[in-house]
């Protein structure tokens, strides 16, 4: 796309869509969803169809990626914040429907409690929709380089890398947590349908690499390379190493 305004545009749009047909259906619509910069525009898009044209999100139930570890879920920091800045407290979905990984989950609980998110994601039937950003490391979710084509929501220790990119909105590299539970990638490659967004140059090293490169473990985000309908969708910038 020639920008990231239109490009978030057709992916609301895709989403929306499945919404409707599930509601027609009469079934939940599952959507894992993603935090950070890239899915902004996309939530803002869900919003206003929400306001203006009606879309209801009373059958959508939602599972996110990831969430900081240790995080409460009152700090501005936290996944649990922004996901009800940014989209829950806009619409209509039911509390009861909306799914984070817990950053106050008692240490000795992490385990069961990833096992629990599992068999949640599970007992809905899978994700219907996954949204992802991809990270500079090559994470989607927070499956830094080394994670298993078959890991699942577990407590991993996040990169260097990653945690310097979060530096400037935790005000010091120092504040950034070290630790965050997230989906695994066998959680989720077993969406029936993937739609990654990435914006800008800098983004672009990483795209060529995950799109143009072997599939490896150093750069998670290559799994999605073995997935049946996955797309990428880029602006040019994020565009712009591809051959
Ligand atoms: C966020 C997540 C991460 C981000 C990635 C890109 O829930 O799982 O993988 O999608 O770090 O972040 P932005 O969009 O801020 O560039």
């Amino acid at each position: 796309y020639d920008n990231s305004n239109n490009a978030s545009y057709k992916v609301a749009h895709e989403i929306a869509a499945l919404i409707r047909q599930k509601e027609k259906d009469e079934m939940y619509c599952v959507l894992g969803l993603a935090t950070g910069s890239s899915p902004i525009k996309v939530y803002e898009e869900l919003i206003r169809l929400h306001k203006e044209k009606g879309l209801s999100f009373k059958n959508v139930v939602t599972f996110n990626l990831d969430e900081y570890y240790p995080m409460e879920k009152d700090n501005v920091q936290s996944y649990y914040d922004f996901m009800h800045e940014y989209l829950f407290n806009h619409i209509d979905i039911p509390k009861d429907h909306i799914n984070i990984p817990s950053g106050d989950t008692h240490p000795d609980k992490i385990l069961e409690t990833c096992i629990a998110y599992e068999n949640k994601i599970k007992k809905y039937g899978g994700l219907d929709f996954q949204l992802l950003g991809i990270g500079r490391t090559g994470h989607i979710g927070f499956n830094e380089p080394g994670s298993h084509y078959n890991s699942r929501t577990r407590l991993i220790t996040l990169d260097h890398l990653t945690r310097t990119d979060a530096a400037s909105s935790f005000l010091g590299l120092e504040n950034v947590p070290k630790r965050a539970i997230t989906m695994g990638i066998g959680t989720v490659k077993e969406a029936k349908r993937i739609v990654l967004l990435a914006w800008g140059e800098n983004k672009a090293e990483i795209i060529k690499k995950t799109i143009e490169g072997e599939i490896t473990s150093q750069v998670p985000a290559t799994y999605l390379q073995l997935h049946k309908n996955t797309t990428f969708v880029l602006d040019e910038g994020a565009a712009s190493l591809l051959t």
